[in-house]
């Protein structure tokens, strides 16, 4: 499956959302995750992610490798979006920051 890594994190585009065939992408305050058992690895949303925060699950960087559970995890307890909405006001600020993690809000 694709996995969302730590750049999405207050930075939330949502352009992945709109490409995604199969709708499993869901929706947390600050982050968005992929639903490991319903991607269909298309690869789709990977370009569409301005922010380059969608990875295969086998080229994730080895120190977002806990990003994995973290999809699968929060993928069963939020929302599913299916439409691109407004980013944050300061995505473009956030972009590239490092260590956002401790920034996720659930
Ligand atoms: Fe959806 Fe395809 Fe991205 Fe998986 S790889 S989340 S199926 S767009
Ligand atoms: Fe996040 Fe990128 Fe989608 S920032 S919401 S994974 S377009």
């Amino acid at each position: 499956a694709f996995v969302v890594g730590e750049n999405c994190i207050k930075c939330k585009y949502t352009d992945c959302v709109e490409v995604c065939p199969v709708d499993c992408f869901y929706e947390g305050p600050n982050f968005l995750v992929i639903h490991p058992d319903e991607c269909i690895d298309c690869a789709l949303c990977e370009p569409e992610c301005p922010a380059n925060a969608i990875f295969a699950e086998d080229e994730l960087p080895e120190d977002q490798e806990h990003f994995k559970e973290l999809n699968a995890e929060l993928a069963e307890v939020w929302d599913n979006i299916t439409e691109k909405k407004d980013a944050p006001s300061d995505a473009d600020d956030w972009n590239g920051v490092e260590g956002k993690l401790s920034y996720l809000e659930r």
